[in-house]
Formats: structure tokens, C-alpha cells, sequence
């Protein structure tokens, strides 16, 4: 026999559950970024090659997720296309982590 309470629980972490697989783990972006972001984006957001948004200024940030995912993927101009490098949960911890670097 459940209690009230405890089948209030389960669909409170049913419904919570796939929101926070979607919503992206800036922690986890971080590492990446630092590891193959960074050298142009800058440790912080602040670029270091010329031409590249500042992430610290929230520049480029206007755009919609799935644009700015679909720039990752498929490379920008003097970005490279890091399509096959990143899985899909990978891309969606950048986009929360980037989002975090204005000042
Ligand atoms: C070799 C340098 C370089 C690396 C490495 C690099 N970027 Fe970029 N990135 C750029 C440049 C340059 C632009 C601007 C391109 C343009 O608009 O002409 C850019 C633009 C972007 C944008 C904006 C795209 C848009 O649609 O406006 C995002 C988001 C981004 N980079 C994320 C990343 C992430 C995340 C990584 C690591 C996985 C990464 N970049 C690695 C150089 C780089």
C-alpha cells in the first residue's frame, strides 16, 4: 500500500527526469570547452582569435539553440564542423555552459 506522499514523489521525478536530460549540464560543458573551444572562444568567452564572438559579451547568444547547434555541427566559416566529435548530449551541455558566460 503507497501513500499519497510517495506516489506524489514518483510522479514529481517522472515529470523532472527528462527536463534535466534535455536542459543540459554546464558543468559538464565546461570541460569540453575547455578542451576544444577555448583555443579560439577563449577560457571565459572572451575570444582570442580575431573574428570570433565573445561569448562574455552574450554576442551571438539572440540565436535559438537549435541554430547555434546546427553552426557546431556543420562549422562556421573559420570554425571547423565538429559534427561526429560531439554526441548530441555533449552539444546540449556547450549550449548551457556557453549561455552561462555573460557578464
Ligand atoms: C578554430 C577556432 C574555433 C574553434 C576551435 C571553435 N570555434 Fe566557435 N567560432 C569560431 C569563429 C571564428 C566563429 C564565428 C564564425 C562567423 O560567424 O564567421 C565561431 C562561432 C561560434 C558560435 C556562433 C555560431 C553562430 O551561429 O553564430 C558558436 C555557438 C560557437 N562558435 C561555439 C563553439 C564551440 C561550442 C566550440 C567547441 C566545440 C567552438 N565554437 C570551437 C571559431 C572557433
Amino acid at each position: 500500500m503507497m501513500y499519497r506522499t510517495q506516489k506524489l514523489l514518483i510522479v514529481c521525478l517522472l515529470i523532472t527526469a527528462p527536463v534535466s536530460v534535455f536542459a543540459g549540464n554546464a558543468n559538464n560543458g565546461s570541460m569540453i570547452f575547455q578542451e576544444k573551444c577555448a583555443a579560439c572562444h577563449g577560457k571565459n568567452g572572451t575570444a582570442v582569435l580575431p573574428g570570433t564572438p565573445h561569448f562574455s559579451k552574450g554576442e551571438r547568444m539572440e540565436k535559438p539553440d537549435n541554430s547555434l547547434s546546427s553552426s557546431i555541427n556543420n562549422g562556421l566559416n573559420a570554425m571547423p564542423p565538429f559534427k561526429g566529435s560531439l554526441s548530441d548530449a555533449q552539444l546540449g551541455d556547450l549550449l548551457a555552459y556557453i549561455r552561462t558566460l555573460k557578464k
